[in-house]
């Protein structure tokens, strides 16, 4: 499985050397496997005139199966935007890694709470040149004036090889 997802993103790549990011695949709802999620703590999130905020640490432990993924942990915070990513604060990350987090834009009328992307890119464990990132969305309640902190897990949904 590895080996000739590597296979596909070399050859898209030398095929299109234009494109710096090649969408490898995207497989729902458990692209890490099953029991691979990401542990959220100290969910605040807040809605305002001008927009969505939130605050929160986000953890992942190393998987170790099939497709290897490195821990990290990380604090994210910062204000709803159209489309960028807004870059998290890496604890002990190693080179090449980034968290990053987003509120995606939704009708709060009827479709409430906040909507999160937050993303971890990571260089492959053997290949150089080569990183991977795997994206996790959930909706969670805007809690921060009407509840305490909240935790929760979330499942990696998406995954891209870049090359
Ligand atoms: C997921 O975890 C459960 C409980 O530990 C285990 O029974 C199951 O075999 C695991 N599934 C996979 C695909 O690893
Ligand atoms: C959430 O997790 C943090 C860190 O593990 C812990 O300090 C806190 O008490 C937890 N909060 C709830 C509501 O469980
Ligand atoms: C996030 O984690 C860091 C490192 O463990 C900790 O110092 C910080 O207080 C945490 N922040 C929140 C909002 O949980
Ligand atoms: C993950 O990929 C998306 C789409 O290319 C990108 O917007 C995002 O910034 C990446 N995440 C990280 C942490 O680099
Ligand atoms: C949200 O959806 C409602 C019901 O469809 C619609 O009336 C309203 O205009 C929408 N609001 C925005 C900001 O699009």
């Amino acid at each position: 499985m590895r080996f000739s997802l590597l296979t596909a993103v070399a050859a898209l790549a030398s095929s299109a050397t234009a494109i710096p990011r090649v969408k490898l695949f995207k497989a729902f709802p458990t692209a890490g496997g099953v029991n691979y999620t990401w542990s959220v703590t100290n969910w605040e999130a807040g809605l305002t005139r001008s927009g969505g905020h939130y605050g929160f640490n986000v953890t992942g432990e190393a998987k170790t199966t099939g497709n290897q993924v490195p821990a990290f942990s990380a604090y994210c915070s910062g204000y709803e935007q159209p489309q960028d990513y807004t870059p998290c604060t890496l604890y002990g990350g190693r080179p090449g890694q980034e968290v990053a987090a987003k509120l995606l834009p939704a009708n709060t009328t009827t479709d409430p709470g906040a909507h999160l992307a937050v993303s971890f890119e990571f260089p492959d464990v053997n290949e150089v040149n080569m990183w991977w990132n795997y994206t996790a969305y959930t909706t969670k309640p805007y809690n921060q004036v009407s509840a305490p902190p909240m935790n929760f897990t979330v499942i990696p949904s998406e995954i891209y090889g870049v090359a």
